[in-house]
């Protein structure tokens, strides 16, 4: 299948007063073609930096990208023709002209003749719900009208790939359904556009997207369908163990308890011995505080070992020390 978006080592960093921010590092990802696609992340994760990379609106300090095959930074015009944009808060339209006004300009600041812009304008305006409105002052547009004209516009010049940024930020919950099933059906499935979404909604997400990856902190921390995501994220917990005095055959005892999905050496030396621990669920058997707190181990540090898939989809709570048998606690 081929690709329609792909990233190699995809780095960015921002030039500040106040020295550089690194935005994304290293970020390598691969569409296919026809596909919905969904980054998910938390604020400052670098999801608006990827858009804009991609979009060829900003060259990326390193590493490399390509868009419907072009190279982003030397075929730059080729992916601009292949490309439709929506950012959240765009606010280039004109409130004195009509909808449809707005649209025909637009669709001439491309090239499209006015006959093509004229039929083309009309058909999105239908497709998105607003050809009531089609006549009436961009001004007297609410919110989430406003965001679905941008919707069409990036849609003008029938772009193979559609990038959007929380296209739906702004929409009433019905409004943004409607938008999110148009998307889908229409351009992706029927017209086997590739859809790029952005967003902070997991609903949005699971709902939508044939794919889906994690940005954090600028690095892809997972990817793979909504369903094995989620999974992933409710099904298992990493802690990292720093202890002294570990018995000998300590890792496969770990293994073999229930519940732990693995344990892996990180280091070892004569003053600690630091392990990664991974469990099926957020409450360890009683089996494991039972074999941390026999054989003279004495565990110095028990924490999650970053902030957890499962918090960052904000899929439940992910405080440990909360399920932590209190006269078992290892942490004496
Ligand atoms: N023009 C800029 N100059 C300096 N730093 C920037 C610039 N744009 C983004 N950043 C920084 O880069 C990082 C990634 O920002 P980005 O806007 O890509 O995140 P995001 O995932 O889109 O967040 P949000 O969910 O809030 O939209 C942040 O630390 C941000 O402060
Ligand atoms: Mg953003």
């Amino acid at each position: 299948m081929p690709t329609a978006v792909s990233t190699h080592s995809l780095s960015h960093n921002f030039d500040t007063p106040r020295g550089a921010v690194t935005a994304l590092r290293g970020v390598a990802l691969a569409i296919e073609r026809g596909s919905f696609f969904g980054l998910f992340g938390p604020n400052g994760a670098g999801k608006s930096t990827l858009i804009r990379i991609l979009s060829t609106l900003i060259i990326p300090t390193g590493g490399t990208a390509s868009v419907a095959g072009y190279d982003v930074v030397r075929e730059a015009d080729k992916v601009r023709a292949s490309i439709g944009l929506v950012s959240a808060n765009e606010n280039s339209f004109y409130g004195r002209l009509s909808g449809r006004q707005n649209l025909e300009f637009f669709a001439a600041l491309q090239n499209i003749v006015p006959a093509i812009a004229r039929r083309r304008a009309a058909e999105l305006l239908e497709m998105f719900g607003l050809a009531y409105a089609a006549d009436s002052h961009f001004q007297s547009y609410s919110t989430g009208m406003r965001q679905r004209l941008n919707v069409a516009r990036a849609l003008l010049h029938d772009p193979p790939v559609l990038f959007l940024d929380e296209p739906t930020k702004g929409m009433d919950i019905a409004t943004a359904e409607k938008v999110r099933a148009l998307l889908r059906r229409e351009f992706v499935e029927r017209q086997g556009k590739t859809v790029w979404l952005t967003t902070h909604d997991l609903d949005e997400m699971e709902t939508m997207c044939d794919r889906v990856a994690i940005l954090e902190h600028g690095s892809i921390r997972a990817s793979g369908s909504p369903a094995e995501l989620i999974r992933q994220a409710s099904a298992t917990v990493e802690y990292r163990l720093e202890l002294s005095n570990m018995p000998p055959d300590f890792l496969s005892t770990m293994r073999a308890l229930p519940g732990v999905q693995s344990a892996e050496l990180v280091s070892h030396s004569d003053a600690a011995t630091v392990l990664d621990l991974t469990f099926a669920d957020a409450s360890p058997s009683a089996e494991l505080w039972q074999t941390l707190a026999c054989d003279g181990v004495v565990v110095k540090r028990y924490a999650p070992k970053d902030e957890g898939l499962r918090m960052l989809m904000k899929n439940g709570g992910g405080d440990f020390t909360a399920h932590q048998p209190r006269n078992e606690s290892p942490h004496r």
